[in-house]
């Protein structure tokens, strides 16, 4: 049985995607099945992985959990694409955008991603799931769909805001939704070891979660250019630059997660 693990923050460009790439395909090179689900209607991450989600039409996360009750796509196999960095992709596009609207109007619409994945768990090693940057119906569906919740977190101020909010978007789903799930853990990214504001906020961060009892993991990704050009080159950080700090830092990520199971 696979370990669902939702990559959730509702604020923008915090690394939830670079996340969820460079995770995956780590984990996947460290032997893990992976299936990595888009569930932005931005469609970063397929982008991020080498696709091109807007000539997917019919076949992406939209199709398979929001149109599913309409006979779209009764076979999730159809919207699995295999990639090439050892991980499988349902990938989004910009339909996915209706979800908010058209998920509104379905039967237990909060469970419509817990059922779509129910089928495929026995595949896989590790599900991942990358959130819009927002806490509405797409990001609640991976919550309840999901074992455990992870969480980047850029190291500055600005960004520490709103993580109350979210912790508690958390306890709400736990108490009347998905009791199992639990927080996998706080990720501190885009941190800039010489920036003293960095550094005071990382150990704020340790303090308080500590006191909370909520982990931090160890590991803290680094800010580095390589991982705003890899995209570009379709290939994450871990398979375009292997050998810098910030690819490192993801293999690191990998050994926690997996100590964690
Ligand atoms: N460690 C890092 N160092 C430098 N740039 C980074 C790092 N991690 C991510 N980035 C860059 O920051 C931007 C935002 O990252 P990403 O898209 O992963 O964030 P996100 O949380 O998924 O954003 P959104 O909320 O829009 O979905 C991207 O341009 C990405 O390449
Ligand atoms: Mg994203």
């Amino acid at each position: 049985m696979s370990r669902v693990i939702a990559v959730v923050n509702q604020k923008g460009g915090v690394a939830k995607t670079t996340t969820v790439a460079n995770l995956g395909v780590a984990l996947a090179q460290a032997g893990q099945r992976c299936l990595l689900v888009d569930s932005d209607p931005q469609g970063s991450l397929a982008i991020s992985l080498g696709q091109d989600p807007d000539s997917l039409a019919s076949h992406t996360l939209y199709e398979a959990m929001v149109l599913a009750d309409e006979g779209a796509h009764k076979d999730l196999k159809d919207v699995i694409l295999h990639d090439q960095q050892g991980v499988d992709l349902i990938p989004a596009n910009l339909e996915l955008a209706a979800a908010e609207i058209d998920l509104n109007s379905q039967y237990a619409r909060e469970y419509a991603l817990s059922r779509l994945l129910a089928p495929v768990r026995d595949a896989y090693d590790f599900i991942l799931v990358d959130c819009p940057p927002q806490l509405g119906i797409l990001t609640i569906n991976a919550l309840v769909a999901a074992d455990s919740v992870l969480v980047p977190l850029a190291t500055n101020y600005l960004a520490l805001r709103g993580l109350q909010l979210l912790l508690r978007t958390v306890r709400l789903v736990q108490s009347r939704l998905n009791a199992s799930l639990r927080i996998e853990g706080l990720l501190p990214t885009l941190y800039d070891r010489r920036t003293s504001h960095h550094q005071e906020t990382l150990q704020e961060v340790r303090r308080i979660f500590g006191e909370q009892h909520i982990r931090v993991f160890e590991t803290v990704i680094p800010r580095s250019v390589r991982f705003e050009e890899s995209p570009i080159t379709g290939t994450p950080a871990v398979v375009y630059a292997p050998n810098t700090p910030g690819a490192q830092a993801y293999r690191e990520l990998v050994q926690e997660v997996l100590i964690n199971a």
